[in-house]
């Protein structure tokens, strides 16, 4: 019997709406701030397995989610293509050499920096129990490609805006080269024992219509197709943050088996415009969360109210902010639980 966030992303409405949160596992968990302080980095945590294992497992233990996001980055495919990897205390992710200035030629891939993420997926498949989905991830190529070209993450993607339009031969190189990668790699997530995997594009928002169409849609519609030809019943959370207006095209386009929106899509807008079957995960703005009280519960009840006639993934519009306070975590657990259509 697969748990009820499984049947949800397969399309079926099931008698309670799944929950779990974008970010989940990280730093408003003081068992999190213990763990990684004891262990040095985040990058450091990452490769420890039984230290992921346990940063994975922290969340659902302390409230139950229905899915547990495997705990590693998606900065970690760059790191496999041969760019050093550094999180700088209150700095950011920093990857070098940057590709704006140095040719993707010039980097050696590391293909064993991806085999500690399997063994971490299957030791918290190990741990988990059947009720509850394990969620793999990686970055979709454009948002992979904007730190991978800046060598950090940067306000509006500048310097990887001007190069897909400078030079688009050698930027499309880079983006097959991450759609290839992510292909292995969330595979061999789905053999370690993910269920389901999410595409995360955070910075889709920043790409004009046409380029969208070949940065975002274009290759995320080749990862999908690609998984899907190896694992048939696999399904793929497309989470295109502030693709907008452009979103029912990505759905069509891409093939995503769900829709992962953000908190800027109104849930009423997205029923309409959505296809009545496709299964929806979100979009409770996280600064609700972080304020909490009487506006959490209407902001709920706006967004399950909206979802009631199709399979519906309560989650936020985006990862969970550092200062999150738990108890309002755990009033939203609870208000999601008891909530009847
Ligand atoms: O959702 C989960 O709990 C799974 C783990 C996960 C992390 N990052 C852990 C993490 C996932 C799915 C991500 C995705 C990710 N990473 C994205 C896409 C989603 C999004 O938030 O837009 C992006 C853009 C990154 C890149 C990244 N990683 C940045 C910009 C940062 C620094 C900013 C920050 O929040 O600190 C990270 C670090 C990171 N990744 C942390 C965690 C828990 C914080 C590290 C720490 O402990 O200091």
């Amino acid at each position: 019997m697969p748990g009820i966030l499984l049947e949800t992303l397969r399309g079926k409405r099931a008698d309670k709406v799944p929950l779990w949160l974008m970010r989940q596992a990280g730093r408003y968990l003081p068992e999190y701030r213990a763990l990684r302080a004891d262990k040095g980095g985040f990058l450091e945590l990452v490769y420890d397995c039984d230290a992921a294992t346990e940063v994975t497992l922290q969340p659902i233990r302390r409230f139950g989610f229905d899915g547990a996001i495997l705990f590693s980055d998606i900065l970690i495919i760059p790191y496999a293509m041969g760019q050093n990897l550094e999180f700088l205390a209150g700095e950011g992710p920093k990857l070098s050499p940057k590709l704006v200035d140095h040719a993707l030629s010039s980097l050696e891939a590391v293909p064993q920096r991806l085999s500690p993420i399997y063994d971490t997926v299957a030791k918290v498949k190990a741990g988990l129990g059947l009720e509850t989905t394990l969620l793999g991830f990686a970055g979709s190529p454009w948002t992979v490609a904007t730190y991978m070209v800046a060598g950090e993450g940067s306000r509006d993607q500048h310097d990887t805006r001007a190069m897909a339009y400078r030079d688009s031969g050698a930027f499309g190189a880079i983006i097959d080269a991450i759609a290839n990668l992510t292909i292995e790699y969330l595979a061999g997530q789905v053999e370690a024992g993910a269920e389901a995997v999410q595409l995360f594009d955070s910075w889709s928002g920043s790409l004009s219509p046409t380029e969208f169409e070949r940065w975002v849609i274009a290759p995320n519609a080749k990862i999908v197709a690609a998984l899907q030809t190896r694992f048939p019943d696999l399904p793929v959370i497309g989470f295109p943050k502030g693709a907008g207006e452009k979103l029912p095209a990505y759905m069509r386009e891409t093939g995503v088996s769900a829709a992962g929106l953000d908190e800027t899509i109104d849930p009423v807008w997205a029923a309409k415009e959505l296809p009545a079957n496709l299964p929806v995960q979100g979009n409770l703005d996280p600064l609700l969360l972080l304020a909490g009280g009487k506006a959490l519960e209407s902001g709920a009840r706006r967004i399950l109210e909206a979802f009631v006639d199709r399979p519906h993934v309560f989650n936020l519009g985006h990862g969970i902010g550092q200062f999150t306070p738990i108890e309002h975590v755990e009033n939203l657990v609870e208000f999601v639980r008891n909530w009847k259509s």
